[in-house]
């Protein structure tokens, strides 16, 4: 395109298609999401995180033999490089979760030997090893930021479950199991969102596989995007009484703020994840807390209000962001662990999205149109204004 043409300009690459992929679809006009064509309803309710993995990487679900040996090669990965260790020691109590996770990820291409290594199998190898160190990072941040010390994984255990072995110390009770199983799959993939974009464009300059994942977790950290059920649970503690929430939104949005959880690029109707989590929250009612039943009715109680407030003019639903908080809290995660353990559960589809990629590789270099001066004097610095 010449410079005196006048280029489309789409802010935020809104309705920009980046490649192909048959790697997740989502349908925003129908509130549908698939990963590999199986929709999000039925992994939830049957697939396990590790099959999950197998599922986004290789395209088809496992065989018997082919998820045991996935799960053994996640399994076999766990233990984290005593310097990643160290790491995250020393960040805790200085820093949030969500940096100590990018700087020891970023870290454990020191301890890869195959960091370097750009063909196919070893970046195969290396996405196994990320998204089970990942989720062995977020244990140790969660468990070094409540006053503990690192805790060996158990090869026995399944992912999920040494993850909460990892974070607690102790095994977790079937309630919270359940829910982290679901929360690991209900996060896995989401197509090109800004953070899988964010690791596909760091790794279109064929940089490594960690620089990539380590992008993708500096672009999910944002409260626009992964941030925000962090934020959207904030929200919730800060409404405190459940008849706070029509004056907070009222008052929120006469402000123009945001509501954490709300909207989306894609979805124009109830995001099928926040569906999901809405009924998880429901089923929950009784078995949980006062905590988690407070939450569950700002939730609501806020849902509500935005959808009659929001949905037909602007088409605003609540996202996957809005219901996860409490979800966490009835499992017992903290809320400076939220958008980690989403990162570490995505690190199945950003490293999925780099190996489809990687196979027709062509670098990311959009355009921006100027609209500075040109060919100005330069003004020796003794003589400027
Ligand atoms: N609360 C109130 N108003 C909103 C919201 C919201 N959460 N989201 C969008 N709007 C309004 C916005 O003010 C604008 O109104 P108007 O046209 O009157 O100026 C209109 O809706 C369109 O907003 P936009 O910013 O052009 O839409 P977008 O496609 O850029 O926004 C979004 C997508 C996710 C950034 C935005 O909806 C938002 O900021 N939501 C809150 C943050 C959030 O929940 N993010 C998680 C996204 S889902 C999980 C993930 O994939 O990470």
């Amino acid at each position: 395109m010449s410079d005196i043409e006048t280029p489309q300009i789409s802010r935020g690459l809104e309705g920009i298609y980046i490649a192909e992929s048959r790697i997740c679809k989502v349908n925003g006009a129908e509130g549908r999401l698939y990963y590999r064509g199986y929709p999000i309803e039925a992994l939830v309710k049957n697939s396990s995180f590790e099959e999950t993995t197998f599922l986004l990487l290789n395209g088809k679900l496992p065989t018997r033999a082919e998820l045991d040996d996935i799960t053994r090669q996640l399994a076999d990965a766990r233990d984290l490089p005593q310097g990643v260790v160290r790491i995250i020691s020393e960040m805790s109590g200085k820093a949030e979760s969500m940096d100590i996770l990018r700087t020891a990820t970023s870290a454990l291409s020191a301890y890869d030997a195959e960091t370097a290594d750009m063909s196919p199998a070893a970046n195969f190898r290396k996405s196994i090893r990320i998204i089970s160190r990942m989720s062995s990072i977020v244990a140790t941040i969660g468990r070094m930021r409540a006053g503990g010390s690192y805790i060996n994984p158990d090869k026995a255990l399944g992912h999920v479950e040494n993850f909460m072995l990892m974070l607690n110390g102790k095994a977790p009770d079937k309630q919270a199991l359940d829910i982290m199983k679901d929360m690991f799959v209900i996060h896995a993939e989401h197509s090109s969102n800004a953070s899988t974009f964010g690791t596909m464009v760091a790794g279109s300059t064929l940089s490594d596989i960690y620089s990539a994942i380590t992008a993708g977790i500096s672009v999910l950290k944002g409260p626009l995007h992964g941030g925000a059920d962090e934020a959207a649970l904030k929200m919730m503690k800060q409404i405190g009484d459940p008849s706070n929430t029509e004056s907070y939104i009222e008052s929120a949005l006469a402000g123009k703020q945001r509501i954490m959880g709300f909207g989306h690029r894609v979805y124009k109707a109830y995001d099928p994840r926040a569906k999901v989590l809405k009924e998880y929250l429901l089923s929950l009612q009784e078995h949980s807390s006062e905590e988690v039943r407070r939450y569950t009715a700002i939730a609501l109680r806020a849902e509500k209000m935005m959808i009659e407030k929001l949905s037909a003019s602007h088409g605003i639903w609540p996202n996957v962001d809005f219901f996860a908080g409490p979800v966490y809290v009835a499992a017992g995660i903290p809320v400076n662990l939220f958008t980690p353990i989403f990162a570490a559960s995505r690190s199945a589809g950003w490293c999925a999205h780099m190996l489809e990629y990687w196979k027709d590789n062509r670098l990311f270099r959009p355009l921006e149109k100027y609209t500075g001066q040109i060919d100005l004097e330069y003004v020796p610095i003794e003589k400027r204004q």
